[in-house]
C-alpha cells in the first residue's frame, strides 16, 4: 500500500505523462501560424483550463459550431454550410463589430473533442475602458480531452492573432476564454481540478 504522499506524487507524474502525451501525439492537424499584414502584429495566446467533471459535460455545450453562447455569450446571427463540415461559416456581432469565422478542421472522438477556425478581420471595442482594437485576422484551435478516467477534463486554447494592439489582444483572447470556461464549468457544478485527479482508484483516503 502506498502513502498518501508517495499516491500524490504518482498521481502528478500520471497526470503530467498524459498531458505530455496527448499533447506531442496529437499532432494539431492545422498550422495555426499566420501572416499579418502592413502595419499589423502577431501575437499568440495559449491558455489551458481543468476541471472536475466529465468530457461529456462540455462538449454537450460546445459540441456545434453553429452554437457559441457559452463563449461570451456570442450570437450567431448568419451561418453558411453545415454544421461541425470545416468550410462552413458563422457570423454575429461581437462588441460593435461583425466577426466571421471559418471552420478548418474538427476532430470528434470518444475522448476528445476539437476544433480548428480562422477569424476575419474586424475592428471591435472591448470594454468601456478599452480602445477599439483592429484584428486583421486569426485563427484558434480549441480542445477538450477526457482525462482522469473519463472523471475529469483538461482543455486548451490556441490562437494566434494579426492587430494593431499585441498587449490589448492578449488581454481580450485571455479575458474571454478564462471567463467562459470557468462560467461553463460553474454552469453545471465542476470545480477547477488542483492537480490530483479525483478518487484515485489504488489509493487510501487519508
Ligand atoms: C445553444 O446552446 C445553448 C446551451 O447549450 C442552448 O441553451 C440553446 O438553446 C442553443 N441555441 C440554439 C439556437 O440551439
Ligand atoms: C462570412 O464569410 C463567408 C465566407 O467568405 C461568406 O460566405 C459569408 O457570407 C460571410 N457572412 C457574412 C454575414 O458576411
Ligand atoms: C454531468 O452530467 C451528468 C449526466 O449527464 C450529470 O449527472 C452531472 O451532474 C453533470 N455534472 C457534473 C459536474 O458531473
Amino acid at each position: 500500500m502506498l502513502s498518501s504522499v508517495a499516491c500524490r506524487a504518482l498521481a502528478i507524474a500520471f497526470i503530467g505523462l498524459t498531458l505530455t502525451n496527448s499533447v506531442q501525439g496529437s499532432n494539431h492537424p492545422i498550422s495555426n501560424d499566420i501572416v499579418c499584414p502592413a502595419n499589423s502584429h502577431v501575437s499568440f495566446v495559449h491558455n489551458s483550463y481543468t476541471y472536475n467533471a466529465p468530457l461529456h459535460n462540455f462538449t454537450d455545450i460546445t459540441g456545434s459550431f453553429f452554437n457559441i453562447s457559452w463563449y461570451g455569450g456570442t450570437v450567431v446571427s448568419s451561418t453558411t454550410g453545415t454544421d461541425n463540415v470545416p468550410g462552413a461559416t458563422r457570423s454575429g456581432p461581437f462588441a460593435g463589430g461583425i466577426y466571421n469565422e471559418t471552420l478548418t478542421a474538427i476532430e470528434k472522438r470518444p475522448d476528445a473533442l476539437l476544433f480548428s477556425y480562422h477569424g476575419k478581420g474586424f475592428t471591435f471595442t472591448p470594454g468601456p475602458s478599452y480602445p477599439a482594437l483592429r484584428w486583421d485576422g486569426y485563427t484558434e484551435t480549441m480542445r477538450f480531452e477526457s482525462i482522469c478516467g473519463g472523471k475529469a477534463t483538461y482543455i486548451d486554447v490556441l490562437t494566434y492573432t494579426c492587430s494593431n494592439n499585441q498587449r490589448l489582444t492578449y488581454t481580450a483572447w485571455s479575458i474571454l476564454h478564462t471567463s467562459s470556461f470557468d462560467g461553463l464549468a460553474q454552469s453545471f457544478g465542476a470545480t477547477i481540478l488542483a492537480g490530483d485527479c479525483p478518487q484515485e482508484a489504488h489509493c487510501d483516503k487519508n
